[in-house]
């Protein structure tokens, strides 16, 4: 299955889906998938725009209403995660995922479906110390701490993902996980970013909650964005445990390669001659890339243009399949001209998946077991120890797998988008008061729906605003 991944969306779904059907045109290949790790801007109307925290000069409705209202539909099926320029108020209704829209699937505050047989988990928000421990107690209208709070990664989310046991392909966060950088090419990525280099030295670039994830889950792949720069790595689980890193990145943070591997010491300077050294250092092969570069003058033509484009599709080559316990971790740059925004990856699908998506049992186990701790205050419930948590899913699993059997649970996801508020319509301009209106809660019935499906409370918006699309004119007619 030919999966097309996305940095940054930025509102610019548009540009991406042209640049893929162009991809798609001269490379002669058709794409299965689209993934976007963050920051894509579902934005409906003009309330959800007073949600995002942007600064005022980039707060643009963009196209996503078009999608929205199905005056567009998504060319490829497509599954994102938030990052942290969201319509907040919107992602919070989907808490447990669903789709913004026909085609595009939100994996929620955290999530883990199926599609055509491949496993994708994810992680929406960014990494903020202050907030980890917090519970979800934000809602909309935000103020102008809780703007920002809102998508900060919460530890009960972490947590719950930290459950999961079995093998997971696909993870997407928009942060990275913290230290990855050091199974990549380091050297190159602090030539192209010298502003990081600093906190690439305290270890500290990226989330913990997600190295976390990563040393627990180990998926095969990991995608992420938010740091606008397009970089690769190979990581090795148990040279991690040991930290031995990439030669370059060691080359970088040690000056030189370590014949055995002492326990890092984040305090050490990184001098000119080092850097210079380090820069001879072959890099981590990039697996499977096909990155495309963008002129200023292509991205405003009708048909995006591609002015260069290499294609090493190593993966095809399944001698270089790396190891168990590694992860291809890859991040992209946001969708701008000249930048590296999009890249394409090979994952075979196992034999006799069923096509399209699906909930994922496992997932959805969890979700139950550690539902009673959701906690919407400020002060996040305490959770039970790890072993009573393991038990409670096993029984959760137990529990569903029976409802499997007596045909009481269907795993495939319905295609049961529905407007949740209103659209965003150029041709009436609202008031201030109507706009400060919408951004109050809506009730979202995807969210009803699942929570009916997997016998859970709804706490999501359950008393909010409920909005009734008005009829359209063939439903008037009959
Ligand atoms: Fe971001």
């Amino acid at each position: 299955m030919k999966i097309a991944i996305e940095g940054c969306c930025h509102g610019q779904l548009d540009d991406i889906y042209g640049t893929i059907a162009y991809l798609e045109e001269k490379e002669q290949c058709k794409i299965d998938l689209v993934l976007i790790c963050g920051d894509f801007q579902a934005i409906r109307n003009e309330g959800d725009l007073q949600c995002m925290a942007v600064p005022p000069k980039y707060r643009a409705m963009g196209s996503f209403w078009k999608y929205y209202t199905g005056q567009l539909k998504a060319p490829y099926p497509t599954i994102f995660i938030g990052g942290n320029h969201e319509a907040s108020n919107y992602m919070w209704e989907l808490y447990h995922g669903g789709w913004v829209c026909e085609n595009i699937y939100y994996l929620g505050n955290a999530g883990v479906i199926n599609y055509n047989g491949i496993r994708i988990g994810g992680l929406s928000g960014i990494f903020k110390e202050n907030d980890y421990n917090k519970g979800h107690f934000e809602s909309s209208p935000y103020g102008q701490y809780d703007i920002k709070s809102v998508y900060h990664v919460r530890q009960y989310d972490v947590a719950k993902l930290a459950q999961i046991r079995q093998p997971m392909d696909v993870f997407l966060s928009h942060d990275w996980p913290r230290g990855v950088e050091r199974f990549g090419d380091l050297r190159s990525l602090v030539r192209k970013k010298p502003f990081f280099e600093r906190e690439i030295r305290e270890n500290s670039l990226g989330s913990r909650a997600n190295e976390e994830l990563l040393t627990i889950l180990q998926p095969k792949w990991w995608f992420s964005a938010h740091l606008h720069v397009h970089f690769a790595a190979l990581v090795d689980h148990e040279k991690w445990k040991k930290n031995e890193y990439s030669e370059s990145a060691e080359l970088v943070l040690y000056g030189s390669k370590r014949q055995q591997h002492p326990v890092h010491n984040p305090d050490e300077i990184l001098i000119e001659d080092e850097l210079a050294a380090s820069a001879r250092t072959a890099a981590v092969p990039n697996p499977d890339e096909v990155p495309i570069d963008l002129d200023d003058d292509d991205i405003q033509s009708d048909s995006p243009a591609v002015n260069e484009m290499i294609v090493t599709d190593s993966h095809s080559t399944p001698v270089s399949d790396p190891p168990s316990r590694t992860t291809r971790f890859l991040s992209l740059d946001k969708c701008l001209p000249r930048r590296q925004f999009l890249q394409i990856v090979d994952i075979p699908t196992p034999e006799n998946a069923k096509d399209g998506f699906f909930y994922d049992l496992e997932w959805l186990a969890i979700t139950r077991a550690m539902h009673p701790y959701l906690s919407l205050a400020r002060q996040a419930s305490r959770l039970p120890s790890k072993e009573d948590l393991k038990q409670s899913v096993e029984q959760e699993l137990l529990y569903l797998n029976m409802q499997l059997d007596m045909d009481e649970l269907d795993l495939r996801i319905p295609s049961n988008f529905t407007a949740s508020s209103p659209a965003f319509d150029p041709s009436v301009p609202k008031s201030p008061e109507q706009i400060h209106q919408l951004e109050y809660p809506f009730i979202n019935p995807q969210t009803v729906e699942f929570c009916n499906l997997i016998g859970i409370e709804n706490k999501i918006n359950p008393h909010a605003q409920r909005f009734v699309a008005p009829a359209t004119d063939n439903e008037r007619k009959t």
